[in-house]
């Protein structure tokens, strides 16, 4: 088993990651200091897949144990599902030391962690990512969130689970093209923080591609640690966490500009990556060889680079509407070199449109 610590003081936590996880969560809530009652959150996708079989277990360990199965997709991370949450919280009363556990991918854990921070201010919250993209990105770090009708995550708190439970197996019903949005969140881990992880990606792309164990084990364990090791100096992003935007600028644009119908969140991300290495050889901050390995192993892990729906005009636009604009500022994250990104509010606009330019011409889909 592979194991990585988030090392927050009396909030720190674990992350476990192995083959047949799911196993060890009723001996892990049996020496946490929680009572009985469990509230399994899933959706119906991954409810179905493993929901059941995770509320038996639990039983038989003697836990008194609900399943509750949202809605899959975004449109169920509101208030509204949030409500129907908290309900059934109170009807099955769950108290200060009863548990949220989280079991589907960042949908659920969103906002199953954000009704966990809530309902009676705050109780235990079990995280069990089932997607890639919620393995690597979204389980770790705290951030929990709801979406308003007029935008994303605008509604959430800081609140860290008592535990991460990664089962590798649970990706193998995962669709293919959920697995490249996780990739994504991979490579632009390498691209952030470690040259040698981002060499292994491509060292080991058919490994992944193939779902092995060892290699998938491998890529989640380091993007987790490279992420915990970001949230343990900025937990509450006021400087460094802001690395991890890396390519989200652009990223959030694209998808707001096609009404994230056309671009998941990961294939936007990695068009994103590429345009905000563009943007650092225009501004002499890299080398044409660096954007170049970046624009290979995007397209080597089957993910685009272009978004040719989209229009250059709104898309500027959408930039400077990004939750993360301040004073009308963007905060570009920037490539120095593959393992190193600095942050610069001081990007020339004609820049930014050559580099939209570029990131919107047809027939650079891989
Ligand atoms: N909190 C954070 O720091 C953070 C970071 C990144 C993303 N996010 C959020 O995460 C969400 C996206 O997460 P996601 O990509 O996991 O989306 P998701 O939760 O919608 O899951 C994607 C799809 O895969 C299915 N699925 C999940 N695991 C499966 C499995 N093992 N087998 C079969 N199907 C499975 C789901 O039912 C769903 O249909 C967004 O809401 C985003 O805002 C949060
Ligand atoms: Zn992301």
């Amino acid at each position: 088993m592979a194991e990585v610590n988030v090392n927050l003081g009396n909030r720190s936590y674990k992350i476990f990651i192995d083959v047949a996880n799911k196993k060890i969560i009723a001996t892990l809530m049996q020496n946490m200091k929680v009572n009985q009652k469990v509230l399994i959150v899933s959706d119906q996708n991954v409810g179905n897949l493993y929901g059941v079989e995770l509320k038996k277990q639990l039983q038989q360990s003697g836990f008194i144990v609900e399943l509750h199965c949202i809605s899959p997709g975004e449109h169920s991370k509101c208030l509204d599902t949030a409500m129907e949450l908290y309900t059934k919280a109170i009807v099955l009363g769950l108290d200060r030391n009863s548990t949220i556990l989280a079991l589907g991918g960042g949908v659920v854990g969103d906002l199953s962690g954000f009704v966990a921070a809530t309902y009676l201010r705050g109780i235990p919250f079990i995280q069990v990512p089932t997607s890639l993209l919620s393995q690597v990105d979204s389980s770790v770090g705290g951030k929990v969130a709801v979406n308003h009708p007029l935008g994303k995550n605008l509604i959430g708190a800081f609140y860290q689970p008592k535990a991460v439970v990664i089962d590798i197996d649970c990706l193998h019903t995962l669709p293919d093209r959920e697995l490249f949005t996780g990739l994504a969140e991979v490579i632009k881990c390498g691209v952030i923080a470690d040259k040698n992880f981002f060499m292994y990606l491509n060292n080991n792309v058919q490994q992944i591609l193939d779902k092995e164990p060892d290699a998938l084990t491998e890529i989640i364990r380091r993007s987790c640690e490279i992420k915990a090791r970001v949230v343990e100096q900025d937990e509450q992003e006021s400087s460094l966490r802001a690395i991890l935007n890396f390519g989200h600028t652009i990223g959030h644009a694209i998808e707001a500009n096609t009404s994230f119908s056309i671009y998941n969140h990961g294939e936007a991300v990695a068009i994103g990556m590429y345009g905000a290495a563009l943007i650092s050889k225009y501004l002499g901050l890299c080398s044409e060889m660096t954007v170049a390995n970046l624009k290979d192993t995007i397209s080597k892990f089957k993910l685009p680079l272009s978004a040719p729906e989209c229009n250059i005009t709104e898309l500027f636009a959408l930039l400077y509407r990004d939750k993360k604009v301040v004073d009308n500022k963007i905060n570009w994250v920037l490539l120095n070199e593959i393992g190193q990104v600095s942050i610069c509010k001081q990007v020339p606009e004609d820049v930014v449109i050559r580099v939209l330019k570029e990131i919107t011409v047809p027939n650079k889909i891989c």
